[in-house]
């Protein structure tokens, strides 16, 4: 894909910063917004979910893909993601495996709380990548 717009990025990594006040992370006490760009414009935000039971939490970029597809979003241009360190903070593997499968040429951005911002691709966070088309 192209690369987004700056204005686009500063728009979504509002998003991801204003999804992370509404984290509930009262264990690890990490709070981490994200926000996606599907491929008709429309931002979806998510937040991670932390639970008594430790193993059900959920991350912010899951809680966020889940909700945007469950609204009928098929495909994603761009996830911002802002963390809780100084420095930006980059998707599990769960999550790079679960934005895979509905946007293998996304870009994900991070946000430091600094405002430290750096790029990737996915396909480099996620190299040989297993998805849809080994299923074909
Ligand atoms: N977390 C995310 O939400 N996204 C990431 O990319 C890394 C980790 C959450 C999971 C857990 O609630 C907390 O951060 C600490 O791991």
């Amino acid at each position: 894909m192209t690369r987004p717009a700056p204005e686009q990025l500063d728009e979504l990594v509002a998003v991801a910063r204003d999804a992370r006040e509404r984290a509930y992370a009262p264990y690890s006490r990490f709070l981490v917004g994200a926000a996606l760009l599907n491929d008709d414009g429309g931002v979806t935000p998510g937040a991670n979910v932390e639970n008594a039971s430790y193993g059900l939490g959920m991350c912010a970029e899951r809680t966020a893909v889940f909700r945007a597809v469950s609204e009928g979003a098929r495909a994603f241009e761009v996830v911002a993601v802002v963390g809780s360190n100084p420095q930006p903070a980059w998707p599990c593997g769960a999550c790079r495996q679960v934005l895979w499968e509905f946007g293998p040429e996304m870009i994900v951005v991070s946000e430091g709380l600094d405002g430290t911002r750096e790029e990737y691709r996915l396909a480099d966070l996620l190299p040989n990548a297993f998805g849809p088309a080994d299923l074909a």
